[in-house]
């Protein structure tokens, strides 16, 4: 299974970016992960999509269409979602084709703050269902009080480490029970 990631934070030291690539020695048998980027998508605009769709539009909609799953880090923004996931999923969600489409997604969110980025979740929830994307119900994962679980860059809180174990575990019934029948 070839699951891609999707990072909410453009940031060269992202706490998220690094949590992913954290994800991917955590990945389970069977199962890769390779990140993809958003820095280097225009700003969404529909005469732009009608004139020709972007180069790094057109690449990141193949590479969710071709995934078997899309895992999203982000930071939480204002309470919401991240000016640049807005965009790249904005950018991925018009016809003909849309890439989310009957997509499994998981999510998890790293902020410095206690909370970890609960409310940034339940909003891309409402977003991605209704463009029909499929997100993990469960387990959801906070990461709070993010600068402590990581040293030099890396992830390095076992328990932390432990809870995105899980969700990747999870993540793979989730995809198959996704999948259209054909
Ligand atoms: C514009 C802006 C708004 C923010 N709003 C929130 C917020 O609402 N809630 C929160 O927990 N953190 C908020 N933060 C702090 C981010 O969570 C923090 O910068 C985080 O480390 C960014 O993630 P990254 O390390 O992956 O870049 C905000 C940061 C910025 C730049």
């Amino acid at each position: 299974m070839q699951i891609l990631g999707i990072c909410g934070s453009l940031r060269k030291g992202s706490l998220n970016m690094a949590a992913l690539r954290a994800c991917q020695e955590l990945m389970p048998q069977g199962m890769t992960l390779r990140i993809t980027r958003i820095d280097d998508l225009p700003l969404f605009n529909q005469d732009v999509f009608d004139a020709g769709i972007p180069e790094p539009a057109k690449r990141l909609r193949a590479e969710i269409a071709g995934a078997d799953g899309v895992l999203i880090a982000s930071p939480e923004y204002n309470f919401s979602v991240t000016a640049a996931l807005k965009n790249a999923i904005d950018w991925a969600s018009r016809p003909p084709n849309q890439s989310w489409q009957d997509k499994p997604v998981a999510i998890f969110s790293v902020t410095p703050g206690p909370l970890g980025g609960a409310r940034v979740q339940y909003d891309l929830r409402r977003i991605l269902g209704q463009i029909w994307a499929h997100v993990l119900p469960r387990p959801e994962v906070f990461i709070g009080n993010g600068p402590t679980k990581f040293t030099d860059g890396k992830l390095t809180d076992e328990t932390t480490r432990k809870f995105l174990a899980d969700q990747l575990t999870a993540f793979r019934p989730w995809i198959e029970r996704m999948r259209v029948k054909t």
